[in-house]
């Protein structure tokens, strides 16, 4: 694993971004995994000021989303796909037929989670997946668990994170109970990943995910065991290791 420490949330933001970057710069039409939430946000403004200054080419990329909630509309503010619209789609030149996102709405959530799957197969699988972390280890909506997901699933969300999420709805019933998300074996078949990780209350989990034993009561840990993860962190979320 290579590590980066940064000074600041935006340093981290430039650094993912300059790999994302690189990325897409050798391959054009790469395929990328994105990741919603507070900590990739600077590293989205990055990428839309080097697609602003002409450096970066979104035209041929394609995009895949972790994760999104079952039951909440593309118009909901809180869905992961009104996030993704506000926070990169909208400001760079990604064509809408390349984005491909989780249907929160469908009827028929396993088969939804199958039509993923195929559609990042059919695209070649993705070359760099980026990934956030969750205090209590989770990426994407892998839960702490007696077992590894080998591929997209319908998750129920634990107590822990519809409490973390509360402060983006109105009241905690309205906060999703369930959502789709990649599983473990479909982030780790990216062929490059990229984490991010900003302040303190974050170090703890780092220090755990990468430093401590492999098991799915820490679903990060997995990504000690893939030949290429970049941990991009600033000072505070890499104080521990
Ligand atoms: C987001 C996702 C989550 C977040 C994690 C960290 O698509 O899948 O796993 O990466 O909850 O969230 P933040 O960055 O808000 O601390």
């Amino acid at each position: 694993m290579q590590t980066y420490q940064t000074l600041s949330y935006d340093d981290m933001g430039k650094k993912a971004a300059s790999i994302i970057a690189s990325q897409i710069i050798l391959k054009p039409s790469s395929v990328i995994g994105l990741a919603t939430g507070s900590s990739p946000i600077s590293t989205y403004k990055s990428l839309i000021s080097l697609c602003a200054e002409g450096t970066l080419d979104f035209s041929q990329v394609k995009t895949f989303n972790l994760d999104e909630y079952v039951g909440l509309p593309v118009s909901n503010d809180q869905s992961y796909r009104y996030f993704m619209e506000d926070n990169l789609f909208k400001h760079v030149n990604v064509d809408p037929s390349n984005i491909d996102f989780l249907q929160g709405t469908t009827a028929d959530p396993q088969q939804e989670c199958k039509r993923y799957e195929a559609a990042i197969a059919a695209q070649g699988g993705i070359d760099l997946q980026l990934l956030g972390i969750g205090h209590n280890g989770h990426i994407a909506f892998n839960e702490p668990s007696d077992h590894f997901e080998y591929a997209t699933f319908m998750v129920e969300l634990t107590q822990s994170t519809i409490e973390a999420n509360k402060r983006f709805f109105a009241s905690i019933d309205d906060v999703p109970r369930k959502a789709l998300t990649m599983g473990i074996g479909t982030i780790m078949k990216a062929r490059k990943i990229v984490i991010v990780a900003t302040g303190s209350d974050k170090a703890e989990i780092v220090k755990t995910a990468f430093t401590g034993p492999i098991t799915p009561q820490v679903p990060a840990s997995i990504l000690q065991l893939h030949p290429d993860v970049t941990l991009v962190g600033d000072t505070e979320a890499l104080s521990l290791m």
